[in-house]
């Protein structure tokens, strides 16, 4: 199977954490553009979702599903979202499309986060995959030097402002071995909006397109 092919069976396979009538958190990206269009086959159809990024939601209204606002919404049973990568603990890197902070806010209003991805965002170390970290844009110079000083080359995404209108920076070089420990110490680092780790709001569960299925694991 082509890595979409995989992409697209743990997309259907989100369904089975959808309660018909139910509210859904919808994050980003081409794995969950395969949720969404499974999503919008349901015979008995989610009643609207809370999207995490502009372009889901164009998706979503596109296919006939109703978007609220997250501000509207006390409390989701479930979040379904991708990921950059995601080790052994359930910890993620995700922001690679630019939605990390929006990601962050719905996957908070959620109970349970169940994470999509192809067998290839499975890692043991956090932090091949460039660290996304959006950005106020005078504290850039400031928060890539930080970096530095921790071993990491941050660069800013070229061309790329988030749906909140900020820059982003990709940090490479990191070994991230205590995700929660990182993302708490750079949260605090002034002009960070949010750091793509996603330990805080790690993955209840993850559906993993492998070649021989989906592999369903708890953490
Ligand atoms: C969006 O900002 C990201 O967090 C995505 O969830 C992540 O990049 C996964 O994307 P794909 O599903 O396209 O691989």
């Amino acid at each position: 199977m082509t890595q979409d092919e995989l992409k697209a069976l743990v997309g259907r396979a989100a369904l089975q954490y959808v309660e018909a009538g139910s509210i859904v958190g919808v994050g980003t990206g081409s794995t969950v553009n395969h949720f969404i269009d499974a999503l919008a086959s349901m015979p008995r159809p989610v009643a609207a979702a809370v999207s995490s990024s502009t372009a889901s939601t164009e998706r979503l209204a596109a296919r006939g599903i109703r978007v609220l606002e997250a501000g509207a919404v006390e409390r989701l049973a479930v979040y379904i979202d991708g990921a950059d990568e995601i080790d052994a603990r359930g910890c993620m890197i995700k922001g690679g499309g630019a939605a990390l902070t929006r990601e962050k806010i719905v996957a908070d209003l959620a109970d349970r986060f169940v994470c999509i991805a192809d067998a290839s965002k499975r890692v043991e170390v956090l932090g091949r995959f460039p660290l996304p970290v959006e950005v106020i844009a005078m504290a850039l110079p400031q928060v890539a030097r930080r970096f530095a000083a921790l071993g990491g080359q941050a660069v800013q995404r070229p061309g790329v402002l988030t749906d909140n209108g900020h820059p982003l920076l990709d940090v490479r070089g990191l070994s991230i071995t205590d995700p929660l420990a990182m993302e708490t110490e750079v949260n605090q680092w002034p002009g960070v909006v949010s750091v793509g780790i996603f330990a805080r709001h790690r993955a209840s569960l993850c559906l993993l397109g492998t070649a021989q299925g989906v592999q369903t694991i708890h953490y």
